[in-house]
């Protein structure tokens, strides 16, 4: 399969984790061969300080014209650290969701059985979680008109939700559910929210037409605390934007570290495949950063292109970097491991095709 990809890295660790990522496509490019063609574009704080904009126009061509787009992280502590800053590098990010029509946020998080002791909860609470967050990714307070009163003393943001912005992303987690563990949990604030009501009338509906998917609807607060409790009771959890972001956060510390996370976003015509993690600054270019969430996001997008043994052998060969403890160390403290190395380590994995089918 011919494949342009668009690479996006962003800032801190982003260009670092991005380029294990590359070097994992090009082992299944020669692996199974295909062609994979990569073209680089500044997004984020990079891109604010050569041209002054977190989204230039030549990056958003680039992506519209690409097959798919990796993406690397956003942010940079200059601007965190300023509330009066006009732009910031998250907007490159929002504005590339809202452009490219990224609707659907796919975020899956497992417990690998061999890092169940990094978890910060117990082994008997995390055994068998394997849920998956389908968040609505391009609508919600996010995208809501905002303003800040002349004499700044108020601000608001409101959230805005259409039947067809909701009904899209609940076709698609019902599928999901389809072929999971048949189960949909919509998480909500039905109680207090008028557009969470919306959420819940229009999954309910949507819900009759899969019989064979159970159809769960739990407040938000009682999720944050059911995923501590019981996460292993998740399959699909389907939600808007700010209640998905919050929650695949608190999900990756269930897992140990949100260095493992990796997430797809999908619209009708693009698709970009990111970490669940930050650009996390204070390790940029020391080497240290878990490329895993990034190599991971590689293999969602070989998924999205039904490259289902390509995918395959990228998450073997992860698997098989941390059953031997090549990792970082966020995943190990006596870790001798860099980035690069460990991406090196994955990619051979991948290239010894043998060895992964010995593994299965
Ligand atoms: C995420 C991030 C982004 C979000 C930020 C960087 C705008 O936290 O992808 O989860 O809030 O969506
Ligand atoms: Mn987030």
């Amino acid at each position: 399969m011919k494949l342009q990809i668009a690479l996006l890295k962003g800032d801190g660790i982003g260009p670092e984790v991005t380029a294990q990522a590359v070097k994992c496509l090009q082992a299944v490019e020669e692996t199974f061969g295909h062609e994979f063609h990569f073209k680089e574009a500044l997004v984020g704080a990079a891109a604010m300080d050569a041209y002054g904009d977190p989204l230039p126009e030549q990056t958003l061509e680039l992506c519209k014209k690409s097959d798919a787009v990796l993406f690397g992280a956003i942010g940079d502590p200059r601007y965190d650290n300023d509330p009066s800053a006009k732009v910031r590098p998250e907007q490159g990010l929002l504005r590339l969701r809202k452009e490219l029509g990224l609707f659907c946020n796919i975020r899956p998080i497992k417990v690998f059985p061999t890092l169940m002791e990094k978890s910060p909860l117990k082994k008997k609470v995390i055994q068998g979680t394997d849920f998956v967050i389908y968040r609505e990714l391009t609508g919600g307070i996010y995208f809501g008109e905002k303003s800040l009163s002349e004499d700044g003393t108020t601000a608001t943001d409101s959230c805005t939700y259409t039947e067809a912005e909701i009904s899209r992303i609940a076709h698609l987690a019902f599928k999901a559910a389809k072929g999971r563990r048949k189960k949909v949990t919509l998480v909500d604030k039905a109680n207090v929210l008028e557009s969470s009501r919306l959420w819940r009338r229009v999954v309910t509906k949507i819900g009759e037409s899969y019989p064979e998917v159970t159809l769960d609807c739990m407040f938000i607060d009682n999720a944050a605390m059911q995923l501590l409790l019981k996460p292993s009771q998740f399959d699909v959890i389907l939600t808007e934007n700010m209640f998905g972001d919050i929650l695949s956060d608190e999900g990756s510390a269930v897992g140990g570290s949100i260095g493992l996370l990796p997430s797809a976003s999908t619209g009708e015509h693009h698709a970009l495949f990111e970490p669940v993690h930050g650009s996390y600054p204070q390790a940029a270019g020391k080497d240290i950063a878990n490329p895993i969430a990034s190599i991971l996001s590689a293999a969602m997008l070989l998924d999205h292109f039904k490259l289902d043994e390509e995918s395959r052998a990228v998450v073997i060969a992860v698997l098989k970097s941390i059953k031997k403890g090549v990792v970082s160390p966020d995943l190990s403290t006596s870790s001798k491991y860099g980035t690069s190395h460990i991406g090196d380590f994955i990619s051979g994995n991948i290239r010894d095709s043998d060895e992964y089918l010995i593994l299965n």
